[in-house]
């Protein structure tokens, strides 16, 4: 019989979540950044959390108001498990940052989880415990960071409950570049600000730009994806809360971005762009604007995550 695992260390990606004309339901993985979760079992029932590091000491240990002891909690009552865990949680990406940084830490506790206990659950099996973690991080159980840092890849929300997840496999080499102003949004707060009704012509434009993109991905086709990232609905709203937020997404369309808007729930802003070489390039021009209003920030260009969480250690 072989000897159970004792201890799991796992990496889960950071990700963008909306892709401009998807809000709720476009997001895709990064390569980097990513959190770290270790979860080893313990002599003593129940789940604890152990350790926070990389965030300040500012997230609470405390299983039911951290999102990751919260998704984890989830998925241990579904299994009935009465195995005892402690999680460590390394945040390797800023708090608030619009780079899925709660989903990340989510997805890792789970999946180290999951596969401490022998993996009883398929991967994608895992989503909703996942998704109940962002419940507790913003007050909605929104899918668009979990899926893709559980997945990786980029995906599409068809459907949040019942949950339709559909992976899109992007036909070219697509990289992102993601400039984080130092700064905290908390996505609570900028949902709250988001108006109710849409006008009809601006939803037709959204999901005309949704269906673009969509199509552009699948075949390959950079223009289209081009000129299908616009957000015409939570964009105008919410990016008076990001300083130099439009001469930042300029200087990214000026140095040859595919697109650009607000990665997430913001402040961080994403471009993709066709090759790494201008993903860098894209970087400097960005960074360069944010400079120049005196706001401190840090860039990560890195190609979109096909694999998703990433198992870094067991034994
Ligand atoms: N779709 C979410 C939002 C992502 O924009 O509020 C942030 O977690």
């Amino acid at each position: 019989m072989s000897e159970l695992l004792q201890e799991v260390r796992v990496f889960a990606p950071a990700s963008v979540a909306n892709v401009s004309c998807g809000f709720d339901v476009l997001g895709f993985a990064l390569e980097q950044p990513g959190d770290e979760i270790v979860a080893r079992r313990k002599d003593e029932p129940g789940l604890h959390i152990s350790k926070i590091t990389g965030e300040g000491g500012v997230l609470p240990t405390a299983v039911e108001k951290n999102t990751a002891g919260v998704a984890a909690q989830k998925l241990l009552e579904h299994l009935g498990s009465q195995q005892g865990i402690e999680l460590e949680i390394h945040k390797k990406m800023p708090l608030g940052s619009g780079l899925g940084s709660s989903a990340a830490s989510s997805v890792g506790a789970i999946v180290a989880i999951n596969r401490l206990l022998g993996s009883p659950c398929a991967d994608h099996d895992l989503l909703p415990f996942a998704a109940e973690g962002e419940r507790v991080a913003c007050g909605t159980a929104h899918l668009d960071n979990v899926a893709p840092s559980l997945f990786g890849g980029f995906v599409l929300i068809r459907s949040q409950d019942p949950p339709d997840v559909i992976e899109l496999e992007c036909l070219k080499p697509l990289f992102a570049t993601v400039v984080h102003p130092d700064i905290e949004i908390k996505t609570e707060d900028t949902r709250n600000i988001l108006r109710r009704d849409v006008a009809l012509h601006k939803a037709v434009d959204q999901w005309g730009n949704v269906g673009g993109l969509v199509v552009g991905l699948l075949k390959g086709d950079y223009e289209l994806i081009g000129r299908s990232l616009k957000d015409v609905i939570i964009e105008p709203i919410r990016s008076v809360l990001i300083p130099g937020f439009e001469q930042v997404k300029n200087a990214a369309l000026n140095a040859g971005a595919l697109g650009s808007g607000i990665s997430g729930s913001g402040p961080s802003i994403f471009a993709l762009s066709a090759t790494r070489e201008n993903g860098h390039k894209i970087a400097k021009a960005m960074q360069q604007r944010f400079d120049e209003i005196g706001l401190g920030n840090e860039a990560y260009v890195c190609k979109i995550n096909q694999q998703g969480p990433q198992i870094l250690e067991e034994r």
